[in-house]
């Protein structure tokens, strides 16, 4: 079934919101690195590299239904964050953010009955539930952490461990709990 212009127009601006959360992620990335904190760097490049990957997904899904992708205009992302906690915090409003472009796509996939789009966007509901837990999970952290240099520490080494396509951070929670506990 050829993409209709709304689903188009709708996912075409999907690109854009997907590339604009890797730009933010990237600009996390480096206020992390301007401030010492490699690992969270690296857990930020990872999460950049994965939301290319969803404006991949939009790409060519409208490419293979015929349709013919713009894109659009990217605002410059903030630079700077006053913590490592602010910058997750709002890292989690972001993908709250996300969500609800995710649910209105899927909202008008049901009204255009455009069966494909539906489905396709249904690994994107389960990723957005993913990517949601996985920001609270360091935001929780945190929060624990509080202003202990050496829970920071912790918590930065730990996420070092995050590649690219791997969402894992229970191991980082406990490490950094233990690390709270130790000071
Ligand atoms: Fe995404
Ligand atoms: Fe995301």
């Amino acid at each position: 079934m050829m993409i209709g212009p709304r689903m188009q127009q709708a996912m075409n601006e999907q690109i854009m919101h997907e590339t604009a959360s890797a730009y933010l992620y990237f600009s996390m990335a480096s206020d992390f690195h301007a401030k010492g904190f490699d690992g969270m760097a690296q857990w930020m490049k990872a999460q950049a590299q994965e939301e290319i990957g969803h404006a991949l997904r939009f790409f060519n899904h409208i490419n293979d239904r015929g349709g013919r992708v713009e894109l659009l205009a990217i605002e410059k992302p903030q630079k700077e964050w006053a913590s490592p906690l602010s910058a997750f915090q709002a890292a989690f409003r972001h993908e709250e953010f996300i969500t609800g472009k995710i649910d209105e796509l899927v909202q008008l996939a049901r009204e255009e009955n455009d069966n494909a789009a539906e489905i396709m966007l249904q690994w994107f509901v389960t990723e957005q539930v993913e990517e949601e837990d996985s920001v609270t999970k360091v935001v929780d952290m945190l929060e624990l952490i509080g202003d202990s240099g050496h829970g920071l520490l912790m918590t930065d080494r730990e996420l070092g461990q995050r590649v690219a396509g791997s969402l894992s951070t229970s191991e980082a929670g406990a490490e950094a709990q233990a690390g709270k506990d130790g000071t």
